[in-house]
């Protein structure tokens, strides 16, 4: 994962730097550091832990004019000082900061030792820096393309050189690098954030893709060492976007933002009056769509959660057979790609490593692949063969809300185009854009009663090992309830088919167990009843996350209820996730969690 930024130009890089590996800092934060190139050395600081700390750190004074900062999530070797990036070679001459893994840095680090090279660091990385040293022949362009042709595994490589202060050398294979092009400066992140308070002109690199960059321009090469063109985009993404407001996290500000990021993820695309949808994006005619006889959905986490709902509305509206499947799994399998079967990628960032290489599996085998992403321009829609972006705005907190939210759109909505191709009429399709269009206001409604979530919350704080249970629909809801209160409070928190609880979950339940029931008024609502009387029956504590309608029936059994507005039930998960959201967030608060950088994970994920 990690974030890398580089810069080169007339400022003083360190401000820029410091504040580019904040502005990234969801990608790793166990420890960052920064090398600089000052007259006759490299100035390098590296501390663990947050970036304040390295910042800390920091010479007042410290100036220059080219410079690189890294902020890590460790894969090989601790959480340490000594294995913070930068990493310099043994004669403190040259600097690297790497993402990814260097696969084989085990038999080369041996040969480097063998040759008499001492190393001060666990990591794979470090390798990169003292194989440039060895490899320098006078000139370090040259140096690193030949030491590029030694590493095997995935990389994302800023390199500076002390006697060519000049230029930053950089290499991409499987970790997403971004130049950024100023006016007499130039840039270059693993995520354009990094830099978008200077320049919205950016030029995406792609795998197997170096670039040699100036102060005035910057030199494209693919691994053959051929020059090559590249476009250069401009992002529109504005910064303000990033900033926190009067929210206390990050987290909280996103699932407010949800009216407003669920409405983004639809405009312009609902055709009112005839009931349907349009997704230029797809790049699929409608002959293409028609001819659709199978959905493959590929994604990891949050992503897979907001795919199984897809799969259950494409199946409902469409009558198209869909499975999902993670990608850390998939890509492994040899999978069975049968005609006429079209894929989804779902990555909030559009770097998730796995979901990328199952992905281009996928591709290779011959059929096409759809994003449904978040982030523009990054790696999943460039090399999808079409897809639709969900529009959420930036997402800053490292638990996924508001984009899980904008990719159940996506899906209601390629479900509603299809299914409008096959057995939806057209009043029947009226109904389900029009039901898309009020979520907005339904998802208000549920913030606004955002106090009471908060003081159930208290209650709740001080339980753990919660179960969430739901059918149908709801089943989805649960994992990603779940997986939202692991990953912000540490509690531990399973998602269950409320079926399933008879065939051994039950087990787990007695007077201190924290049970949460999604429950919509939907064809499964007496069946997850009845299963909710089996958790009473064990002294469970319930808490039920239903429509108005029912609730004089549950309060008899429940301990809380949090009611949710109605809704075509095809579409009630993105209502139910909203208190989750909220429930997490607040026990996660009351807990004193770091909640928008929980222990141990990091926003984009590109490592296996
Ligand atoms: C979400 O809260 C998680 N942090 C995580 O599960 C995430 O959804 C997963 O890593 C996939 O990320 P992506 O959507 O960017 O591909
Ligand atoms: N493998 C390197 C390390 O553990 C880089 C990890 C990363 O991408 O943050 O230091």
């Amino acid at each position: 994962m990690c974030g890398i930024v580089g810069y080169i130009g007339e400022n003083n890089c360190v401000p820029i730097i410091v504040e580019g590996l904040k502005r990234l800092e969801y990608r790793g934060y166990d420890s960052s550091g920064i090398s600089i190139i000052k007259e006759k050395e490299i100035l390098t600081y590296k501390k663990e832990g947050k970036i304040y700390n390295m910042e800390a750190i920091l010479p007042k004074e410290l100036s220059g004019k080219i410079g690189i900062g890294h902020t890590r999530w460790a894969t090989h070797g601790g959480v340490s000082d000594k294995n913070a990036h930068p990493h310099l070679s043994q004669n403190g001459k040259i600097s690297i900061i790497h993402n990814g893994i260097i696969e084989n840095y085990i038999e080369l680090k041996k040969k480097l030792i063998d040759e008499g090279y001492t190393f001060r660091s666990e990591t794979d990385s470090e390798v990169i820096a003292y194989l440039l040293e060895k490899n320098y022949n006078g000139n370090f362009e040259e140096t690193f393309y030949k030491t590029l042709q030694q590493l095997e595994g995935a990389y994302g490589i800023l390199a500076i050189c002390l006697s060519e202060p000049d230029y930053i050398m950089v290499a991409r294979k499987g970790s997403p690098l971004i130049i950024g092009i100023g006016e007499n400066e130039m840039f270059v992140a693993s995520d354009a954030n990094a830099f978008l308070g200077y320049t919205k002109q950016v030029v995406y690199l792609e795998d197997y893709e170096i670039a040699k960059i100036e102060k005035k321009q910057y030199i494209t090469k693919n691994f053959r060492l051929e020059s090559i063109q590249k476009k250069v985009n401009t992002i529109d993404w504005d910064q303000t976007a990033l900033d926190k407001g009067d929210f206390s996290h990050y987290m909280l500000k996103e699932i407010f933002e949800q009216p407003e990021s669920i409405r983004r993820a639809f405009a312009g695309r609902i055709i009112q009056n005839i009931g349907t949808v349009k997704l230029g994006g797809l790049n699929l005619t409608p002959q293409e769509l028609f001819n659709i006889e199978r959905v493959n959905i590929i994604a990891c986490g949050t992503s897979y959660h907001a795919g199984l709902v897809g799969s259950y509305v494409i199946e409902e509206l469409a009558r198209v057979a869909t499975r999902v499947e993670i990608a850390s799994e998939f890509r492994y399998k040899n999978p069975i790609i049968e005609k006429g079967t079209i894929s989804f990628a779902v990555s909030q960032s559009g770097e998730t490593i796995d979901t990328l290489f199952a992905m281009r599996e996928i591709q290779r085998k011959g059929a096409k692949v759809l994003g449904i992403c978040n982030v523009v321009g990054s790696t999943i829609p460039r090399e999808s063969n079409g897809g639709v972006y969900v529009h959420s705005g930036p997402e800053v907190a490292v638990a996924s809300t508001k984009a899980f939210t904008s990719q159940l759109i996506a899906f209601y909505l390629f479900a509603t185009l299809i299914g409008r191709m096959r057995d939806l009429g057209q009043f029947r399709g009226i109904e389900l854009v029009s039901e898309i269009e009020m979520l907005p206001n339904k998802v208000q409604e549920i913030l606004n009663n955002s106090k009471y979530i908060e003081n159930i919350a208290e209650k709740y704080t001080k339980l753990d090992n919660f179960l969430f249970l739901g059918r149908g629909l709801s089943y989805p809801v649960a994992l990603e309830g779940a997986l939202k209160l692991k990953e912000i409070s540490y509690l531990h928190a399973e998602g269950v088919p409320a079926g399933e609880i008879k065939h051994g979950p039950i087990a787990l339940i007695d007077k201190k167990t924290p049970v949460i029931f999604i429950m919509p008024d939907d064809h499964l609502f007496e069946k997850t009843f009845s299963n909710m009387q089996e958790v009473r029956a064990r002294g469970g504590i319930i808490l039920s996350i239903c429509n108005e309608k029912n609730v004089k029936k549950i309060k008899g059994i429940a301990d809380d209820v949090i009611v949710i507005p109605e809704t075509e039930s095809i579409f009630s998960s993105l209502l139910t996730i909203i208190p989750l959201q909220l429930l997490s967030y607040y026990i996660a608060k009351n807990l004193g969690c770091d909640i928008d950088k929980p222990r141990n994970l990091a926003k984009s994920v590109t490592v296996e």
